[in-house]
C-alpha cells in the first residue's frame, strides 16, 4: 500500500493563527469530500480521535456521529468526561456503548499479553462494527490518523518490526466499506494540540498523556479481575490527582500505576491483611522509542503511597519503578 507523504510546502501549525487557517481549509475539504452524507467516528477521548470530532462537528454538524466505546478499561470518570465534552458541551451526535461485559468476560482468565491485546483489539472492532451496522445511510469513517501513524505504517511495511502489537482501531469487516475522512494525517502531534486548543476543547483533553488503546489491560497484569481491576483505576485516580497538585503533571510525559497478579502479607488494624502492591511509573520521552525516569520527590511518594494505601482496597503496598526504556517498555505489557 502506498501513503501519501506530508506536502514539503505545508508549514508547521504553531499558532493560533495557522491552526484557525487550517481549520478553515480543512472545514472546506471536508464539506466537499462527504456533501450531505453521515460519517462516523470512533471516539476513544484521546487527543487524536477528540481533535478530529471537534472540527467535523463544526464542518458537518450532526451528519457526524460519533460512536464511543467503554471497554471497561478506562480510567476513573474518563466515558463520562467524553459524554459531558462532547454531548453536553457541544451537542454532538454521540452513541456511548457501555461494553464491560463484553470485553471483561471474553478477557476472563487470559493471562498472556499478546492475547489480551488481540482479544481487545478484535472485541473493539466487533462491538463498533455491530454500531455501525445498525445505523443507515453512513459512507464515511472518521479517523484520527495522524502523520507519525503513516510513518510508522511505512516503517512496518518496509519489513521492520514492532515490539508490541499496538491496538487501534484496524480494519472493520468486509461487509463494512467507507471512505476514510482523516483530516489530520500530515499533522504532528504538537500541531494536533494546538488545532484542539484553536477549537476550544478543554486544556486538559488536548494535553492528555498518552494512552494505550488496550487501556488498564495492559496494565493489571496478567489475567484481569474486576476487584483488581478496581483497585488499578482508583489507585491510577489518586496517582493523577497528586501529580496534578504538585505540578508534575505538567512536566511528565507519563504516568500511571500498574498492579501484578500477586499478593503479599501486610498488617491493617493489627490483623493479617493480604493485598496487591501498586507499582508507580512516570516516564518522559520524546518519541516513546527510549524513555528516562522522572524522579519523584519524596514526600510526593510518601502522600500517594499514604493514600493508596489507606483509600484503596486490597492494596497493602506501594513500589517504585526506577526502569528507563530500555530495558523496561513503558507499558509493563
Ligand atoms: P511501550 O510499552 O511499547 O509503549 O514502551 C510506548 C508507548 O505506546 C503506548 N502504547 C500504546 N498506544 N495503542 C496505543 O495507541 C496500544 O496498543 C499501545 N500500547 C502501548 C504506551 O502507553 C507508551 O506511551
Amino acid at each position: 500500500m502506498a501513503y501519501e507523504k506530508r506536502p514539503e510546502s505545508m508549514e508547521r501549525i504553531t499558532t493560533p493563527a495557522l491552526a484557525n487557517a487550517f481549520i478553515e481549509a480543512e472545514i472546506a475539504n471536508v464539506q466537499k469530500q462527504v456533501g450531505d452524507k453521515k460519517v462516523l467516528l470512533a471516539l476513544s477521548g484521546g487527543v487524536d480521535s477528540s481533535v478530529v470530532a471537534a472540527l467535523l462537528i463544526k464542518a458537518i454538524g450532526k451528519q457526524l456521529i460519533c460512536v464511543h466505546v467503554n471497554h471497561g478499561l478506562m480510567r476513573k470518570n474518563e466515558s463520562e468526561n467524553v459524554i459531558e465534552v462532547f454531548k453536553n458541551g457541544l451537542d454532538a451526535n454521540l452513541i456511548y456503548v457501555d461494553a464491560t461485559d463484553r470485553f471483561l468476560n471474553l478477557l476472563a482468565g487470559v493471562a498472556d499479553p499478546e492475547s489480551k491485546r488481540k482479544i481487545i483489539g478484535k472485541e473493539f472492532i466487533e462491538v463498533f462494527a455491530d454500531e455501525a451496522r445498525k445505523l443507515e445511510d453512513v459512507e464515511f469513517l472518521a479517523q484520527g490518523t495522524i502523520y507519525p501513524d503513516i510513518l510508522e505504517s511505512i516503517k512496518q511495511a518496509e519489513g521492520k518490526k514492532a515490539v508490541k502489537s499496538h491496538h487501534n482501531v484496524g480494519g472493520l469487516p468486509e461487509d463494512l466499506k467507507f471512505s476514510l475522512v482523516e483530516p489530520l494525517k500530515f499533522l504532528y502531534k504538537d500541531e494536533v494540540r494546538v488545532v484542539g486548543e484553536a477549537l476550544g476543547l478543554p486544556h486538559a483533553m488536548v494535553y492528555r498523556q498518552p494512552f494505550p488503546g488496550p487501556g488498564l489491560g495492559v496494565r493489571c497484569l496478567g489475567a484481569i479481575t474486576r476487584d483488581r481491576l478496581a483497585a488499578l483505576r482508583e489507585a491510577d485516580a489518586i496517582l493523577r490527582d497528586e501529580f496534578d497538585k504538585c505540578g508534575l503533571a505538567e512536566r511528565v510525559w507519563q504516568y500511571f500505576v500498574v498492579i501484578p497478579d500477586i499478593k503479599s502479607v501486610g498488617v491493617k488494624d493489627d490483623s493479617r491483611y493480604e493485598g496487591w502492591p501498586a507499582i508507580l511509573r512516570a516516564v518522559n520521552t520524546k518519541d516513546a522509542m527510549t524513555a528516562s525516569i522522572e524522579p519523584i520527590p519524596y514526600d510526593v511518594l510518601a502522600k500517594i503511597t499514604d493514600r493508596i494505601t489507606s483509600e484503596v482496597e486490597g492494596i497493602n503496598r506501594v513500589l517504585y519503578d526506577i526502569t528507563p526504556k530500555p530495558t523496561g517498555t513503558i507499558e509493563w505489557e
